[in-house]
């Protein structure tokens, strides 16, 4: 087969990169996929299970900090596309442990940038037009107050480490392009949620402490608002801006959904009593909410203007918050043995079972 994308997806083990996988090998046959990932605590090579065999898909196991490995592999595969998700990811982390954040999600990306810019910009390149995106996030943005949304022309304003570090990094990719000429479009997204996310973030943690019978926690008065996004209208998104986004510019791409954190929670906990009924307690899930001392530089409020992606490429989500939380509370349902694997850290053994 004639293969028309030979892209490198960085931290495809990873929530987001493996739906972004799942959906590129079932809608793009000719495109090849190399899955770069080190695997991390937040890597889960089982979450790739059932693909491993298909001809169009490669796994690496690597650091994208490794300058000379990221060289061969751009070599060795003549990668034309980057879609770069791999990254340190959760904000709390981000407080307790800042490091691997810089390490990564800022030299990493460097690292990224320096191997595309080696390969593509000489003059030995001989393939088709190549394309550096960066999967970021909205939070780079700071935080609003009761009205307003974010727009690419919003400027940043991080307060944590991790959106610092973020923010750190879409600036270096922007600057290789105005400086060097690379190929770059920037995607900043809000808060996605569906299939294969780790339970350390709100909504499969909400699912796994309500089948556990444990308490809901959640931050200061509940009231934080956060736009909701399905990761499989991102992925069609990203999809779309790697085809059609205009080289050096940035896309935001949101939800439509607006959420204060305590909606969010009860609509999980309505589903599930919906769904498979009352616990042995005969109370609604929702009663097991508790409020827990908040985060530290809490941003109040998140909103995105998603126009300009409408406008320019003809995208829009297509997932209601009702519709994406069924979906993905069925998911997790279907899936209890897989949330297990991740609670209990089992799912490591499948790196040893598939690689030794
Ligand atoms: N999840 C969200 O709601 C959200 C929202 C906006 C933006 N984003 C961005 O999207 C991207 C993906 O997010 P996610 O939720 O899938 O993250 P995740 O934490 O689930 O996955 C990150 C992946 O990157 C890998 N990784 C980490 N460090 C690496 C390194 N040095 N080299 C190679 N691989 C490494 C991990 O092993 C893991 O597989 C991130 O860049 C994140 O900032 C996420």
């Amino acid at each position: 087969m004639d293969i028309k994308r030979r892209i490198l997806v960085t931290g495809g083990c990873g929530f987001i990169g493996v739906n972004f996988i799942r959906l590129v090998l079932q809608d793009y046959p000719d495109w090849r996929i190399i899955n770069l990932d080190k695997l991390t605590y937040a890597g889960n090579l089982q979450n790739l299970k059932g693909i491993e065999e298909n001809k169009q898909y490669r796994f690496v196991h690597a650091d994208i900090c490794d300058a000379e490995q990221m060289e061969q592999l751009f070599a060795a595969e003549q990668i034309d596309s980057v879609v770069h998700f791999a990254a340190e990811s959760h904000v709390d982390r981000s407080i307790t442990g800042p490091a691997e954040f810089i390490q990564t999600n800022i030299i990493g990306t460097f690292t990224l940038l320096e191997a595309a810019r080696k390969a593509w910009l000489e003059d030995s390149w001989q393939g088709s037009d190549p394309r550096f995106l960066h999967v970021s996030t909205d939070e780079v943005y700071g935080s609003l107050g009761a009205t307003g949304m974010f727009r690419e022309t919003t400027p940043f304003d991080p307060r944590s480490p991790y959106s610092a570090s973020k923010a750190s990094s879409d600036h270096l990719v922007s600057a290789y392009f105005h400086t060097y000429g690379l190929p770059v479009v920037i995607t900043n997204c809000s808060n996605n949620y569906g299939p294969y996310q780790f339970p350390e973030k709100l909504i499969p943690l909400v699912f796994h402490n309500s089948m556990t019978g444990k308490p809901l926690p959640i931050y200061g008065d509940g009231k934080y608002v956060r736009d909701w996004l399905y990761v499989k209208d991102h992925c069609e998104a990203i999809v779309e801006v790697l085809k059609k986004g205009k080289d050096g510019e940035s896309y935001n791409i949101g939800g439509n959904n607006e959420k204060q954190n305590l909606e969010v929670v009860t609509t999980i906990c309505d589903t599930l009593d919906e769904k498979i009924g009352l616990p042995a307690s005969g109370e609604p899930r929702k009663n097991n909410i508790i409020f827990v001392k908040d985060r530290p530089g809490h941003d109040r409020r998140y909103a995105i203007d998603a126009s300009f992606i409408k406008e320019q490429l003809g995208w829009e989500p297509k997932f209601s918050f009702d519709k994406g939380i069924e979906n993905t509370v069925e998911w997790y349902l279907a899936n209890q043995e897989w949330v297990a694997s991740v609670v209990d850290g089992s799912y490591r053994d499948y790196y040893k079972k598939m690689y030794g």
